[in-house]
């Protein structure tokens, strides 16, 4: 079964508890949590605070998305803040190991994140360590840009590595994922799809939702 992970950079950040208990309603699997530091990324969003605060409105999984520089200052902080997957860049780890250690330490899941011009050889020999892979099908930093399809075959890529070492990874897709595309990642072989304005501009969550997860309509 796929799993959705609305993200919700898309929200209303007004009405933040009241968007994140809508979607969880509609059947979101994790909260997509975008975490951006104007430096990594070209714009700025949130931190430990916010996440603190949003963490009581549900018992999803939080699925944080660091796009920082230097996340090693702040897995704890994200930890404590109650993150339960921290998902760090590759091109942002100089210790890419280390890091991944240190995220198991602190009890949570670690998943390693590539850009769309990173290629997934680079991340193999972590890939035995890791529960989760996120592969970025649009240059990460807003939400709304179109899908790259060079994703696909990473996608692909990382099934294969999965299967013949035994290991068991998720695979997300992060970008650009709607009602019109979902169907090729889940071909891939994805796991998990993140999808911030198909869902929260959608005027029936549930149905987009459900389409997403390339659940049929009654005939
Ligand atoms: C981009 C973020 C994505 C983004 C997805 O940097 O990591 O999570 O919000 O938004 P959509 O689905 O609108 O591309
Ligand atoms: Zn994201």
């Amino acid at each position: 079964m796929i799993k959705i992970a609305p993200s919700i950079l898309a929200s209303d950040f007004s009405r933040l508890g009241e968007e994140i208990a809508d979607i969880v309603n509609c059947g979101a699997d994790y909260i997509h949590v975008d975490v951006m530091d104007g430096c990594f990324v070209p714009n700025i969003t949130i931190g430990p605070p916010v996440i603190r605060a949003i963490r009581g409105c549900c018992d999803k999984i939080f699925d944080v998305h660091l796009m920082i520089e230097a996340p090693d200052k702040y897995l704890e902080d994200f930890a404590n803040a109650g993150a339960d997957i921290i998902n760090v860049h590759y091109e942002t780890c100089r210790h890419l190991n280390r890091t991944i250690v240190r995220i198991k330490e602190l009890g949570k899941k670690a998943g390693v994140t590539i850009n769309p011009a990173t290629p997934v050889c680079v991340i193999e020999p972590i890939l035995e360590y890791v529960d989760l892979v996120l592969v970025m099908s649009v240059n990460p930093g807003f939400g709304g840009q179109e899908f790259i399809p060079g994703s696909i075959e990473k996608i692909k890529r990382l099934v294969t590595i999965r299967k013949e070492k035994g290991y068991d990874f998720e695979i997300e897709i992060d970008g650009g994922v709607d009602e019109s595309n979902a169907h090729i990642v889940i071909e891939a072989g994805v796991d998990v799809i993140v999808a911030g304005t198909a869902i929260f501009r959608s005027n029936d969550r549930k149905k987009t939702i459900d389409r997403l997860k390339g659940k049929c309509e009654e005939r």
